[in-house]
């Protein structure tokens, strides 16, 4: 089969590796129809994560098709079409038990194993452990286009943005950047019935998105950010600040928009110490959550993408063969510049 290998930071290559096969009887293979590049994809090739080493095949978001079923798999059979989300669980360690699995302690101590800790999803076909506790049913109503968001980017910007962030109705929200995470914490606040979300970015495009997805005000990036968003709020800041970029400027902004009793929700990935001013923040009485993603609402946001609710599709803006991933990276890597947000790689 063919695939995108990792071979050091900067280098890749779409190449022959062995087929994807059952090793343990949890396992299942899946034909890899649909994926899509992320934002860590990127990290990675820049060198930033050594756990991904020489050989690695990339990613860990993909829909797809069952073709081989492992002798203890019980929920899935040849045929069905399946979503393989970015986080693998066992199901019964003392982290899954309690709804964190990505920090699921029997696949490695952390779910976040794709395209990481073993073979990823851009490839032809995918070995996933822990099968009948990972992967879910797609429902026939929700297309491959859409579904391809809910591996990773939409539970991110969900979970880790509004619910962490507890967004409530008439609540105001702050988005500081408006990439797919961004974007999707945009799409999901509404569902909480927040009455104002400010999307904050320096890419024009983006925030046009944002409006597009339910933000009520688009703000860019500037000296004049904070008094901006003080001024859409009466002076007061907002209830949720969620960071959704991963620098400490980033950071010590959203801290800045929150307002007294409010929360911060840090979604962003951060390489480096980020200093916030808790001589000034002490005394708001305010909160600061972070984590990574569990992808345990993929079964809402299903739902919701079934019923119309989300319209995870508009997330793709541009679409590629597997034969073309190359050059899916290059647009992907350089989003500004191709007003791009995901792309959907795809057989089709
Ligand atoms: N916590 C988790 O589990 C988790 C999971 C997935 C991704 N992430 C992280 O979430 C973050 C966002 O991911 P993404 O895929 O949307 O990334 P992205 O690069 O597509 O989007 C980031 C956005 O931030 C904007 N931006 C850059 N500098 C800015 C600034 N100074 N002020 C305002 N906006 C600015 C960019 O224009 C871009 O639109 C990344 O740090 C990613 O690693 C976290
Ligand atoms: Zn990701
Ligand atoms: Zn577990």
């Amino acid at each position: 089969m063919k695939a995108l290998v990792y071979h050091g930071p900067g280098d890749k290559r779409w190449e022959d590796v062995p087929d994807a096969a059952v090793q343990d009887p949890t396992d299942v293979v899946v034909k890899v129809d649909t994926t899509t590049i992320c934002g860590t994809d990127l990290h990675i090739l820049q060198g930033d994560v050594p756990a991904v080493t020489d050989g690695r095949i990339l990613g860990h978001e993909a829909v797809g098709t069952v073709t081989d079923v492992g002798a203890a798999v019980t929920g899935f059979a040849v045929g069905d079409r399946v979503l393989v989300p970015a986080i693998t669980k066992c199901g019964r360690c003392e982290y899954c038990q309690r709804g964190m699995p990505s920090h699921c302690q029997t696949v490695g101590g952390i779910g976040w194993i794709f395209g990481h800790l073993i073979d990823g999803t851009q490839a032809e076909y995918v070995r996933v452990p822990y099968a009948d506790t990972s992967l879910y049913a797609v429902p026939r109503d929700v297309t491959d286009d859409q579904a391809i968001f809910l591996a990773d980017s939409l539970p991110t910007g969900y979970e880790v943005g509004v619910l962490a962030g507890r967004v409530k109705p008439g609540d105001t929200v702050a988005v500081v950047g408006a990439g797919a995470v961004g974007l999707s914490a945009v799409l999901t606040t509404g569902l909480w019935g927040a009455s104002k979300v400010i999307a904050i970015d320096s890419n024009k495009f983006r925030l046009e998105k944002a409006l597009e997805f339910g933000a009520t005000d688009a703000v860019e990036v500037g000296p004049g950010t904070v008094a901006d968003v003080l001024a859409l709020t009466d002076g007061l800041g907002v209830d949720v600040s969620i960071e959704a970029v991963g620098y400490p400027q980033t950071l010590q902004t959203a801290a800045a928009l929150v307002r007294p009793g409010g929360t911060i929700a840090n979604i962003g990935v951060h390489g480096v110490p980020v200093e916030l001013p808790m001589q000034e923040m002490w005394i708001k009485n305010v909160t600061l959550t972070m984590g990574l993603v569990d992808t345990t609402s993929i079964p809402t946001l299903l739902t919701m993408v079934a019923s119309g609710r989300i319209p995870a599709e508009k997330m793709g803006t541009h679409t590629f063969g597997f034969d073309e991933i190359e050059r899916a990276y290059e647009v992907f890597g350089n989003a500004a510049a191709h007003e791009a947000l995901k792309v959907v790689i795809t057989t089709r």
